[in-house]
């Protein structure tokens, strides 16, 4: 999928904090957002995923807005993926029971859930679990339906150094497998994993590198 942003500028209230971004993503690539806190990451990666609409300008997926996707709620089912920094999973259910929640064909969850190197736990609750397993299980989620793109927002704010670089490698590898990552993060190190860096800057892109 192409996710192509023109002209995104978003204001709260009367605060502007995007002022004006072009961006063309496709999917197969780990993109990183990186960028102050406050500079637009958050507010630019809930455009990009379909979350909240941009007070100006348009976002196109394969040449269509959203309005022209027809059942938005299928068009994110079958295309995206969220992982959120606090995972969201329910903790009444096993990490397991979480996953299939979100699947359409629930054959797929212990290949991905051995995939992810989580497959003793799926039987365990997400408090039984460490931070790390826990977030590799909302990724598991995220990636169930194998959508085209996942969005993440600060995946790995949660977990130290090592479990975050364990993230990212998981990115990297689904990404080279066709995944597309687009993953909003304080942490620099991720710029070592993602093929394409968006540096963010006062609510504009100031820059992007690519590897
Ligand atoms: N719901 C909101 N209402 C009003 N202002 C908001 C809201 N969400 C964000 N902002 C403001 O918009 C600006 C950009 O916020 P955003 O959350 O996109 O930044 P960020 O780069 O994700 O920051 P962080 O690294 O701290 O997560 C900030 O100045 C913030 O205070
Ligand atoms: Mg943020």
């Amino acid at each position: 999928m192409k996710i192509e942003a023109f002209g995104v500028e978003h204001f709260y209230a009367h605060e502007k904090v995007l002022n004006g971004v072009d961006i063309e993503i496709l999917s197969g690539s780990f993109i990183a957002i990186i960028g102050e806190s406050g500079s637009g990451k958050t507010t630019l990666l809930s455009i990009l995923s379909t979350l909240l609409q941009p007070s100006l300008g348009t976002v196109r997926y394969d040449g269509k807005l959203l309005q022209e996707l027809g059942s938005i709620d299928r068009f994110r089912r079958t295309n995206i993926g969220f992982v959120f920094q606090f995972h969201y999973l329910i903790s009444y259910l096993t990490l397991r029971e979480n996953v299939a929640l979100a699947a359409l064909d629930t054959t797929r969850i212990d290949p991905l859930l051995s995939e992810l190197g989580i497959e003793k736990l799926g039987g365990r609750y997400s408090d039984e679990v460490s931070g790390g397993e826990r977030q590799r299980a909302a990724i598991a989620r995220a990636l169930i339906n194998r959508p085209s793109v996942v969005f993440a927002d600060e995946p790995t704010g949660n977990l130290d150094t090592k479990n975050a670089l364990g993230v990212y490698e998981l990115f990297k590898r689904f990404a080279s497998e066709g995944t597309g990552f687009v993953v909003a993060s304080h942490d620099k190190k991720i710029a070592d994993y993602a093929d394409i860096i968006i540096e963010m800057e006062d609510g504009i892109v100031k820059q992007i590198h690519k590897r």
